[in-house]
């Protein structure tokens, strides 16, 4: 059947909730993907941000293969192998003590906003409750989650929100400082702005909302749904910036692909959830768990890190030189394999016809190209990325 008739198909059983490319994907291997008419792709989208791994990774496949004949789901009435082995890599690899498990990015900042809500309460009083967030961030769908994300045009129609969720400028200390009252328990803050357009923290932000939180003895909530599980080089962002963070939330990468989210906390705010606080009836499933342990021991041992480092500086240099050439690239910025071209114009157009040339990307905001390949491209793969870009270029 055609990618048209599937969407055909699609169309009329599927809700109208996403702006969709006319594409329907049927299978991947390594950095690239077919369609449904059989078509290759090279995938500098990964799922936004997901496939760590790429596609058809052999270690997750069969470990996945492996767990679904043992068990599938047991819930969190009891204790399960694969949760309790990938929560302790992930603590014996960061300066986290605990871990939560949920199952998408939305969940996990849920999971962070009702922890700083009763630390709020528990520490400082029933009027502590009111959380920092910044300004052009994303945090989710949920109606928590889109509370936080300071963007209105993702709020609009939702109205009321949630109460006491405050925005400050991204990148400007004094806006958060001029926000901070007794009545504020967190601020949250993705080390490096996704969806609101590649836009690294300078360190020296990061430095000062560490030091404001020690003062008030708030949390320092970080996002890395999209930054974390190898994007920037390092495990976690937050080692990238030598400012740790006491709360972080992560999904995406952290399934290679299968449905996972996670929140861990420093050990001092682990008795803040109590049983019955917080829960989640496929949270810490073993299928997920398992995919999260392979793609975890994965960048630990293949060096996969070191290829981020590596095939980022690339990739950046290759925009770079294309800022050089084409007028209409304003800037080039971005860390590890999360990197990004603004445009002086919409990139949506753009966007389309490299899709048509055999490459898929995707847009962060209306001006902004976003580059996440999966984290073991190499080389030859970025120099081709770039080609298809270029030649799309040349036709602005
Ligand atoms: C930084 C950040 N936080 C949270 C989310 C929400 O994640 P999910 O779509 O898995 O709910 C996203 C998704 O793009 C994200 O980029």
């Amino acid at each position: 059947m055609s990618n048209m008739e599937w969407i055909s198909r699609g169309k009329k059983v599927i809700m109208n909730t996403y702006n969709r490319f006319p594409l329907t994907l049927t299978e991947g291997k390594g950095v690239y993907v077919k369609d449904a008419e059989g078509k290759k792709y090279l995938d500098f989208a990964s799922g936004i941000a997901v496939n760590a791994l790429g596609y058809g990774n052999k270690a997750l496949v069969e470990a996945l293969e492996e767990q679904i004949n043992k068990i599938m789901h047991c819930s969190n009435l009891y204790w399960n192998t694969a949760a309790i082995e990938t929560a302790e890599i992930m603590i014996n690899h960061s300066i986290f003590d605990k871990v939560f498990f949920c199952n998408s990015g939305a969940e996990a900042i849920e999971s962070a906003l009702k922890l700083a809500r009763k630390f709020g309460k528990k520490k400082h009083g029933e009027n502590c409750y009111e959380i920092i967030t910044m300004k052009n961030s994303f945090h989710g769908r949920t109606l928590g989650a889109i509370t936080a994300t300071g963007q209105e045009k993702y709020q609009k129609d939702l109205n009321p929100l949630l109460d006491g969720i405050l925005y400050a400028d991204f990148n400007d200390f004094e806006s958060v400082k001029k926000l901070v009252s007794e009545k504020t328990c967190a601020i949250l803050v993705e080390p490096i702005q996704g969806e609101g357009g590649i836009r690294p923290a300078k360190k020296d932000f990061l430095q000062k909302l560490r030091d404001l939180c020690n003062e008030k003895d708030i949390l320092l909530m970080y996002d890395e749904v999209q930054c974390g599980i190898g994007r920037t080089g390092y495990l976690f962002a937050y080692e990238a910036y030598g400012v740790a963070p006491d709360v972080i939330s992560l999904a995406k990468g952290l399934g290679g692909g299968f449905p996972i989210g996670a929140m861990m906390l420093v050990e001092k705010y682990s008795d803040i959830f109590e049983p019955g606080d917080h829960a989640s009836t496929f949270g810490g499933n073993p299928a997920a768990c398992t995919a999260a342990k392979v793609v975890l021991n994965s960048l630990m041992k293949a060096s996969i890190l070191e290829n981020v480092k590596k095939q980022g500086d690339y990739l950046k240099e290759k925009l770079n030189k294309l800022k050089e050439r084409y007028e209409i690239i304003i800037d080039v910025r971005g860390m590890g394999l999360m990197q990004g071209i603004e445009l002086s114009l919409p990139v949506a157009d753009i966007i389309n016809q490299c899709i048509k040339s055999g490459l898929l990307l995707v847009g962060a905001g209306s001006q902004v190209i976003r580059f996440v390949p999966p984290l073991i491209v190499d080389k030859n793969e970025i120099d081709e990325a770039i080609n298809i870009l270029e030649n799309v270029l040349k036709e602005v």
